[in-house]
């Protein structure tokens, strides 16, 4: 087995699923993923501070949301509701 170096400290794991169901964040209507990474102010791939990952459906499917969990912090995911302010989100994360 081969182990691959990251710099990740860890991951934010949003559902691709919810975020396709949504209308987007933010005044472009971006997908929360791309919004998240741009204002957390992370690359991409291995070498970014943390990870951004769009998962498949997390089981619990709400209403005009998106599910986020922190993986460094897994007892309490969030549920980002539609258009809500993603600053806020960032600030939750941070
Ligand atoms: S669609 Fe996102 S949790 Fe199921």
């Amino acid at each position: 087995m081969k182990t691959l170096r990251s710099d990740w400290e860890g991951a934010i794991l949003v559902c691709g699923k919810c975020s396709r169901k949504v209308d987007g964040f933010g005044p472009k209507k971006r997908p929360l993923a791309k919004m998240l990474r741009k204002l957390l102010g992370l690359g991409k791939g291995r070498r970014a501070r943390m990870g951004i990952v769009e998962t498949r459906c997390l089981g619990v499917c709400p209403k005009r949301g998106v599910v986020v969990v922190d993986t460094r912090r897994p007892d309490g995911w969030l549920v980002v509701p539609e258009g809500a302010d993603v600053e806020a989100v960032v600030e939750r994360l941070a």
